[in-house]
């Protein structure tokens, strides 16, 4: 019998039998709303908190197989892009679909070169912070600032105004993290030093002090590069969702930016990478690591790092950071908390708490200790996540704007509250009994 690509639905309340098409692997929704049980049913929806089963878009830009641990970026994994390109070659990949070549990139390289300063007002915002305030509260604010310099970028349905804002972000980010980092020592600001790469001129605006000429140690620049690329993009995350939800409204992509540098900025989310190392810190040694098991067992604590909604087995980026670890610790001296993180992740993989909730490590488990290495304090690893992973937010922000099947994000609900109450005058209110 020839296979139907469609699902037969009967509804038991009126025994109706409904036929609803499956494409790719989905149903649509709205599909739905035509089981009612009369003409004056709203008909059913969908209930998915926390968007567990649900595609609130079509993509062709990253895939992931959380079963086989595979991610690829247009049809390229991971590991081939971590070793082969450099991370703007992967930003070009993810934005314009394809990667570079030669005179393509050298012209994507020079237009975000370009647009790497802020405008000199965005020093006194800066500056208007406490001395000990978040760089990531910092950077979702000045992204957002941003849109009042730059009011053409409202007009989202040009390409050319798009592409112009997709540079200034790409360009000014890493000056925007490292101004914020700044302040936070009360150091100077280093202007972007163009003639430096993408992550050399970073640590240059991070790390320069008074030389003339600073240069950063190829190694750390290179792996900080293969680090971006690790962290470019990651599919329908709950920041890419942020970008692509607030986007939906129309709104320029500096605003869409800033609501996803907040997403990001979740302990859950890239705010692991910080709680990770904070939580290596705080177990202190390897005898300290069956009692922290004990309370993560208990449900008194959660192992910062660990865990996936999607991967269900290794995330493929952390064997790539594992590496790029060691050829950092080779330069920087070996991070003492390496050995409390391995030795963590061995008796995890090896404990049925974890496995039976196919817990693993992900990319946020290492990073926190590279970075560390690298001299950067704990509270910038998030800010280290939001640089290179604004690629992959304007990657799924434009796909979004242009996907035709797209509107602006309304979601419905399930209502359980109270219904139709009459308001008593206000004297004549009780306080709600307690208990
Ligand atoms: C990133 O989505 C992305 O792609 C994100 C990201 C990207 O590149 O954009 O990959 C980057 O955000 C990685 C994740 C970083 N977050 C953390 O490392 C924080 C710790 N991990 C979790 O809180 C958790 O694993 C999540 C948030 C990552 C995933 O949560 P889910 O899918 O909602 O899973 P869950 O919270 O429902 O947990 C399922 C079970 C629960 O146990 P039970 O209630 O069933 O007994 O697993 C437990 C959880 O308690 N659990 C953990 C745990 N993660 C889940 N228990 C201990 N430690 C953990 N880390």
């Amino acid at each position: 019998m020839a296979t139907r690509n469609t699902l037969s639905v009967t509804d038991n309340r009126t025994g109706q039998t409904y036929e609803i098409p499956i494409e790719d692997g989905a149903v649509r929704a709205t599909e739905l709303r035509q089981i009612r049980t009369d003409e004056e049913d709203f008909g059913l929806k969908s209930y998915d908190p926390g968007l567990l089963n649900t595609a609130p878009c079509s993509s062709k830009i990253t895939f992931i197989d959380g079963d086989r641990g595979i991610l690829e970026h247009r049809g390229y994994p991971i590991d081939q892009l971590a070793e082969h390109c450099s991370f703007l070659e992967v930003a070009h990949l993810l934005i314009r679909g394809e990667l570079p070549d030669r005179a393509e990139l050298d012209e994507w390289v020079h237009q975000i070169k370009v647009h790497t300063l802020i405008h000199e007002n965005i020093k006194k915002l800066i500056d208007a912070f406490r001395y000990d305030a978040h760089p990531m509260g910092m950077l979702t604010s000045t992204v957002a600032a941003l849109s009042t310099f730059y009011p053409d970028a409202k007009n989202i349905h040009a390409a050319q105004v798009r592409e112009l804002q997709i540079y200034r972000l790409l360009g000014k980010m890493p000056t925007l993290a490292a101004f914020a980092y700044r302040h936070a020592l009360g150091f100077p600001y280093i202007y972007p030093d163009n003639e430096l790469g993408y992550t050399g001129n970073l640590l240059a605006m991070i790390f320069r002090m008074t030389e003339k000429k600073w240069k950063p140690v190829p190694a750390l620049e290179q792996a900080l590069d293969k680090i971006f690329i690790l962290h470019a993009d990651h599919e329908q995350n709950c920041s890419a969702n942020a970008m692509r939800c607030v986007g939906s409204s129309h709104v320029d992509p500096f605003s869409a930016t800033a609501a996803a540098c907040a997403a990001l900025y979740g302990p859950l989310h890239g705010g692991a990478n910080e709680a990770a190392l904070q939580m290596l810190r705080e177990i202190g040694s390897k005898a300290g690591i069956p009692q922290f098991i004990k309370r993560v067992q208990a449900g008194e604590s959660r192992l910062m790092g660990f865990g996936h909604r999607v991967y269900k087995s290794y995330d493929p980026r952390v064997k790539i950071i594992k590496g790029l670890a060691d050829t950092v610790f080779e330069v920087t001296g070996r991070n003492e908390l390496i050995d409390i993180a391995l030795e963590l992740e061995r008796i995890a993989l090896d404990d049925d708490y974890f496995i039976s909730r196919r817990l693993y490590p992900n990319i946020d488990f290492y990073s926190g200790l590279i970075y560390q290495s690298m001299g950067f304090p704990v509270s910038m690893f998030p800010v280290l996540f939001a640089i290179p992973r604004t690629a992959g937010w304007l990657a799924q922000w434009q796909e979004g704007l242009l996907d035709p099947e797209q509107k602006i994000a309304r979601p419905r609900q399930i209502y359980r509250g109270k219904r139709a109450r009459d308001v008593t005058p206000i004297d004549k209110r009780q306080a709600p009994s307690s208990g």
